[in-house]
């Protein structure tokens, strides 16, 4: 097997190793079954789940069974801010978390954990970490999550919740299970092992359902989760797990934040989001125009044909005619890149401008679900 992947480290090559992944971490394939049985129940399906973007999950199947039981559920997921900003890939979870809080009408839970890529060594200085922190918290809730019913939380503020909770399941965790699950080797910090339980934590708060919408490398925690969850009284985390948005140098790279050439940024302008799809973004076009007409190009190895086809074209007739048309060579590499660009700038614009509306106290401080979690406390 070609491909590692952990929370601070993932290394994919190809769709077969997506695939090996659902076996290696015993999950389940996101199946036409499954779609159809939430299809009932929303009405329809948000893109990133119609294209299979979120291609696997554990426990779902059971989560709706339960669901049309009258049983509820909430949803959590998070961000952990590093040196950089965000860039697109890292807001595919969100986007989904928005869709589906606006279909179930559920509390969401986002955690900001401001200690863990410091402890992963993923940067090296606090106190920008944290600045991160805020702008990574305003992002998120610029994809439209509902302000009474979300809480943004960065842990070294809300640690005084988060710490009972943590001291029952740091307990219950062994190092030997967490090199297991994990794969620490030596050199890892002591601060990664403890991190773990902050990041259970939060299945807890409410005693209902947690369902965890995030890429697969996340898995590892909530498999542990699952583990002892129920000698808290609380519900085994259910997760929707995505694969992860390629960059721009080509097929299965990885969109780096701390590479501009790699990745798109939220705050990105349209010139910059254009420049960088022009002359960076990998094409699966012909070497020439002439050979490009001739023979036609690659969609499945170009990355503006993949970004559209996991998001950024929501209308599956017209994905379908750009896949056509550049396959036979009719859309050049240069239309292609150029409609992309503005579809990618359609929805930044929109993220951007949300940004700077947003009452962001509202999620973390004083909003309805915010205020009630201030008080929050754990109890068995
Ligand atoms: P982080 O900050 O590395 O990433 C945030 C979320 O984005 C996903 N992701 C991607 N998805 C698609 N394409 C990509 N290229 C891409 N890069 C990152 C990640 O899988 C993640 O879901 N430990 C977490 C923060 C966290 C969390 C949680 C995540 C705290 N509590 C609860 C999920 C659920 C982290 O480092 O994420």
């Amino acid at each position: 097997m070609n491909s590692k992947v952990t929370p601070w480290e993932v290394d994919i090559e190809s769709e077969e190793d997506y695939r090996k992944l659902i076996e290696e971490f015993g999950v389940k394939e996101i199946d036409d079954n499954l779609l159809n049985e939430l299809k009932e129940i929303t009405g329809d399906l948000h893109v990133l789940l119609r294209r299979r973007f979120f291609y696997a999950h554990r426990g779902f199947d059971e989560l709706l069974k339960e669901y049309k039981n009258g049983k509820s559920f909430f949803i959590y997921t998070g961000r952990a801010p590093s040196k950089s900003k965000m860039h697109i890939g890292h807001l595919i979870p969100f986007i989904l978390v928005k869709w589906l809080q606006d279909k179930f009408k559920v509390n969401v839970y986002i955690q900001i954990p401001d200690e863990e890529k410091y402890w992963a060594k993923k940067t090296d200085d606090y106190e920008a970490t944290r600045q991160y922190a805020y702008e990574d918290a305003r992002t998120i809730a610029s994809v439209g999550l509902d302000p009474d019913r979300t809480f943004i939380f960065i842990n070294s503020e809300y640690i005084k919740h988060l710490y009972k909770p943590a001291i029952y399941v740091a307990r219950e965790i062994s190092i030997h299970e967490a090199k297991k699950v994990f794969g620490f080797d030596d050199s890892a910090t002591i601060g990664l092992p403890f991190y773990i339980s902050l990041q259970i934590v939060p299945t807890f708060f409410e005693e209902s359902y947690p369902l965890i919408p995030c890429g697969i490398d996340q898995d590892p925690y909530f498999r542990l989760q699952r583990d002892i969850a129920e000698k808290f009284n609380r519900k085994k985390a259910i997760t929707i797990l995505s694969k992860f948005v390629w960059g721009l140098q080509g097929p299965y790279t990885k969109m780096s934040a701390s590479d501009p050439k790699s990745a798109i940024f939220i705050d990105d302008d349209y010139e910059t989001v254009r420049y960088k799809i022009l002359k960076y973004a990998f094409s699966g076009g012909g070497a020439t125009l002439e050979e490009h007409k001739k023979y036609g190009g690659k969609p499945e190895i170009d990355v503006s044909f993949f970004w559209l086809s996991v998001l950024f074209e929501e209308d599956d007739r017209k994905l379908k005619e750009i896949e056509e048309g550049y396959r036979k060579g009719e859309i050049t590499t240069g239309e292609l890149k150029d409609y992309t660009a503005k579809k990618v700038w359609e929805f930044l614009r929109n993220i951007q401008e949300n940004r700077r509306k947003i009452d962001l106290d509202k999620f973390m401080y004083d909003g309805k679900l915010a205020s009630e979690m201030w008080n929050w406390e754990f109890k068995i």
